[in-house]
């Protein structure tokens, strides 16, 4: 439904998006992801037609986005960072209005801005002005508005960004009930709601594609090494900490040796192993063989936030700022 073949966006001397490609399925839902000036703004952008490339090529639903602007439009719905709403318009009043910017025919519109409105859980707001309404309401008009037309692809820039923690989570589930029907992109710096949304991302730093895959995959291609939970309880007695992390860190294959918490006379440690290292069966041999009790021995899964620093950071050379 989407496909960026060496995109690059120069901003004068200013490399803003760096020959990038990515594919987005029909019906997928997708992380934008990178930290502040990556170039997600600038790929949205050009993906919406609001800016030509200056190198590649990108395409939505089969549609050149330089050559036939008017057919992607027709398509897109985007909602910008800041989403340009009329303040002194009524909210239903709004969503009209930028059904006939799309070119929709007034016969039906006022049925689909119902619609719209209902879907997007704006339906009691709809006579209230748009100024007097709060950020998380504001979203939502935005989102209403960019699928007044029903457009196959929506592409959402940051659409969490300035909400609270519960009007983040209404917004998501929304987006999450979008998806299938439209094909989403949505960019964020917010790790966890990746996680929880979508079921691809894209990950960009200084204008460079770092990775693309699906979340579990990317946990686990990222990841050759091991980490385990370990907890040690003495069978009588006390248990010196350092005793036990001696003991651990001399098991083969043992990289990193971190010690979490002392839980009554049980000790916690987290035990990192060498890239493609299978250290749990001797972690448990080795505890037992010093004569204490192995209380817990458990993966961890390391999560996409240190994988996302991990990869952002080996970037770190990169042109633009
Ligand atoms: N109109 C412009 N003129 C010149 N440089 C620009 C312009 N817009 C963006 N840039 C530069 O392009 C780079 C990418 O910016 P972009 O806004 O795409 O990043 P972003 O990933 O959306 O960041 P954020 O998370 O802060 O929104 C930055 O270095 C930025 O300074
Ligand atoms: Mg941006």
């Amino acid at each position: 439904m989407i496909k960026v073949e060496g995109l690059t966006k120069r901003y004068a001397r200013n490399v803003a998006v760096d020959n990038i490609s990515f594919e987005v399925e029909k019906g997928q839902i997708v992380g934008f992801l990178g930290p502040n000036g990556a170039g997600k703004t600038t790929t949205m952008r050009v993906l919406t037609c609001f800016l030509p490339p200056t190198e590649g090529k990108a395409q939505v639903a089969g549609f050149d986005v330089m050559t036939q602007a008017m057919e992607v439009k027709r398509r897109i719905g985007y909602l910008p960072e800041t989403p340009p709403l009329y303040p002194e318009m009524e909210v239903s009043e709004y969503i009209e209005f930028v059904g006939r910017l799309k070119g929709l025919p007034r016969a039906g519109l006022l049925k689909r801005v119902d619609e719209v409105c209902e879907r997007c859980n704006v339906a009691d707001v709809k006579s209230k002005l748009i100024s007097k309404l709060s950020k998380g309401y504001r979203q939502r008009v935005g989102l209403a508005s960019a699928i007044i037309h029903n457009p196959d692809v929506l592409i959402l820039d940051e659409p969490t960004a300035g909400l609270d923690p519960e009007q983040r989570r209404e917004t998501l589930s929304l987006i999450k009930e979008l998806a299938g029907e439209h094909t989403i992109i949505l960019s964020t710096h917010i790790l966890p709601e990746v996680e929880q949304t979508c079921q691809r991302v894209i990950i960009i730093s200084k204008g460079k594609l770092v990775a693309t895959d699906t979340v579990e995959n990317l946990n686990s291609r990222l990841r050759g090494a091991e980490l385990v939970a370990v907890e040690v309880e003495p069978r009588n007695g006390h248990l010196a900490q350092e005793v036990v992390q001696q003991k651990l860190e001399q098991v083969p294959g043992v990289s990193r040796v971190l010690f979490r918490e002392q839980r009554n006379s049980r000790l916690l440690f987290e035990v990192e192993s060498l890239q493609g290292r299978s250290i749990r069966g001797d972690l448990a041999r080795a505890v037992v063989q010093a004569d204490w009790n192995l209380t817990e021995l458990h993966p961890i899964g390391l999560s996409l936030e240190e994988i996302f620093i991990q990869l952002t950071s080996s970037t770190e050379k990169g042109g633009s700022k």
